[in-house]
């Protein structure tokens, strides 16, 4: 991205970004465009494999990088994953929560553990980074990004686990906007729309309905994960300094239309109409 990036190439030079589930998707979209603007990066997960092929990915656009295996949904993990970034990195600048888990189930048909489930890893995952990530954002004036997404304020058709969740991120967002400002720390979220090649896409639309899907979009395209790292870039960056409290989509206007057009779409993969 370096030569048609709108940022200096050296914007995050000396900066430290840690990134809860960033070994995939959009997480580690985000890390490439911060590893390519000369920060460093951490990085936790589940799988250690992926977490080693994700910073090796980071290391080849010249990032200091730090990978270790911790479950968001266990605090002790995640406080030793950033107490480990810290060891290794320096005190984090950007603290991005984006670990998650998501799959398309009607409400009646939905366990109470598999609610939990997704409430845990999204929800309390990213209260354990944030608050583990607190006293390093002291130190820097830093920034959280919570990954949100339109469910936070928009019923979608078999998402009442991850709108719950996804509505709680941005409730707690707003919250520790308010407390942390004193501490010169900024936190906001960011909701992308559908991103072309991820997990949570393919969980949760129907690839025989993608031109349906383009169509609804008033941009009339999937995004990239670079466009949510370039957001993400935006805010961290001296140009989001006064930006705080805010969930920002990144959805080429898909929200503008409601979410009949998603709904359609997964209520024709799970063959069960609303
Ligand atoms: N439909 C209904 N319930 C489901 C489900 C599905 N597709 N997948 C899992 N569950 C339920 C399980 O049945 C279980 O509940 P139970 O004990 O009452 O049977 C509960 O959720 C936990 O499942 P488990 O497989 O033990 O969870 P896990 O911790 O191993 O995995 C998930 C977490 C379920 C969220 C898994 O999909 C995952 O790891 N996702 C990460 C990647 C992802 O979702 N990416 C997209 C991000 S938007
Ligand atoms: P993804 O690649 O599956 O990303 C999720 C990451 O979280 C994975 O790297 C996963 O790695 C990790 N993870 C899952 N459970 C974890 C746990 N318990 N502890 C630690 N890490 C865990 O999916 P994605 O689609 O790119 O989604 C990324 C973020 O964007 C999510 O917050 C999602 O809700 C949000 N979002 C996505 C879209 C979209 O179009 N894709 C739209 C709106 C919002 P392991 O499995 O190895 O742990």
């Amino acid at each position: 991205m370096s030569e048609n990036s709108p940022f200096k190439q050296d914007l995050f030079a000396g900066h430290v970004v840690a990134i809860t589930g960033g070994g995939s998707g959009i997480n580690l979209g985000i890390a490439k465009v911060f590893a390519s603007l000369g920060a460093s990066i951490a990085i936790c997960g589940r799988t250690q494999s992926r977490l080693d092929e994700a910073a090796a990915q980071l290391r080849d656009l010249g990032a200091r990088t730090f990978a270790q295996v911790a479950d968001v949904r266990d605090p002790a993990a995640v406080e030793a994953f950033l107490t480990g970034s810290e060891a290794s990195l320096g005190p984090v600048d950007v603290m991005v929560c984006g670990a998650a888990g998501n799959f398309l189930v009607p409400a009646e048909k939905l366990s109470p553990n598999g609610f939990r489930t997704v409430v845990d890893i999204d929800l309390m995952g990213s209260f354990h980074a944030a608050r583990a990530a607190h006293a390093q954002l002291v130190k820097t004036r830093g920034l959280i990004l919570f990954l949100s997404a339109a469910q936070s304020y928009m019923p979608h058709a078999y998402q009442v686990h991850a709108a719950a969740a996804k509505a709680g991120i941005d409730a707690m967002m707003r919250n520790l906007a308010l407390e942390w400002g004193r501490f010169g720390i900024r936190v906001n979220s960011i909701a992308p729309g559908p991103i072309e090649g991820t997990e949570g896409l393919s969980r949760l639309s129907d690839p025989n309905q993608r031109e349906a899907l383009v169509q609804s979009i008033p941009l009339k395209r999937l995004g990239q994960m670079q466009d949510v790292g370039q957001l993400a870039a935006f805010l961290a960056s001296p140009a989001g300094s006064f930006v705080s409290g805010a969930m920002i989509s990144c959805d080429g206007g898909q929200a503008l239309a409601g979410s009949a057009p998603m709904n359609a779409t997964i209520s024709r993969l799970l063959a069960s109409p609303l």
